[in-house]
């Protein structure tokens, strides 16, 4: 399939943007297909900018079963703040019984969080994707030194695309410090998940996620018992693949 545009060069050209203009770009290519993954968290700035852009914004959430009931009640927040429909995705139900009949519901704890990640969350993605031509995320450089200090503004999707499809994936907050995310959250006054009033930055499910001491790396909340360059749960493991 041939290239709408050249990735590696716009990349380059929209990498000191702002996320406004990323974002505009990728509405211009892709319109209404372009699909916007919602975690539930502070990428809320990426779902305010894009509604703003375009109030037809198709966002999905990633519903592993596991979430916190904080994360729960505000991703329906988000829905009726913005008027959207934010489509749900469950994973497999027959799944999740095998291994959770196989190896409890803490297999994560033991196992490593790959086999369990892979069900709840990466399976319902890559259905998702799987028909998607483009989708955004609210990764960033500086949420994970280890893994995410090369995320790029515009990149094809390496974990995702497949030989029918490529897929094209857009990093719009990328070059934005939690800092910057924070501001734009008090100024414009948006919603927020009531777990970082509990001193919770980065929010996953609710038995992988807790909350980081004062100065702590916000990544240190997250599958704590693991090795830190690997935190990555699939979702973009394309940030591994670029490492290796
Ligand atoms: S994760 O891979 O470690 O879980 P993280 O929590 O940092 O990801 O979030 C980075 C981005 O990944 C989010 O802004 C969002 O675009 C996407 N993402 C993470 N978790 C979900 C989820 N449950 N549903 C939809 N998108 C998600
Ligand atoms: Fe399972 Fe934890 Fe991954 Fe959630 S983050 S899917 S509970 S291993």
């Amino acid at each position: 399939m041939s290239q709408p545009f050249d990735v590696a060069a716009m990349a380059t050209l929209y990498a000191n943007k702002s996320p406004q203009d990323i974002l505009k770009f990728a509405f211009e290519h892709f319109g209404d297909e372009l699909c916007l993954s919602f975690s539930g968290a502070e990428d809320v700035v990426l779902v305010d900018m894009a509604w703003k852009l375009n109030k037809n914004v198709n966002v999905f959430s990633l519903d592993t079963g596991r979430l916190h009931p904080e994360t729960y009640r505000f991703i329906e927040q988000v829905r009726e703040h913005y008027g959207i429909a934010i489509e749900v995705l469950s994973p497999e139900a027959a799944a999740v019984e095998a291994l959770v009949k196989e190896k409890g519901l803490y297999s994560f704890l033991k196992d490593s969080h790959g086999e369990c990640c892979g069900i709840r969350k990466i399976a319902p993605l890559r259905r998702k994707l799987s028909t998607a031509k483009a989708w955004a995320t609210g990764q960033r450089r500086d949420q994970s030194p280890g893994t995410r200090s090369q995320v790029a503004a515009v990149e094809i999707d390496t974990a995702f695309s497949t030989a029918q499809n490529t897929l094209y994936k857009f990093n719009p907050l990328a070059q934005m410090s939690s800092e910057d995310v924070w501001a734009y959250i008090r100024m414009l006054e948006l919603p927020y998940n009531s777990l970082h009033e509990r001193g919770f930055i980065s929010i996953g499910c609710e038995p992988c996620t807790r909350p980081v001491l004062p100065n702590q790396h916000e990544r240190e909340g997250r599958w704590w018992w693991e090795e830190a360059t690997q935190k990555e749960c699939g979702l973009h493991a394309g940030n591994l693949i670029a490492k290796n």
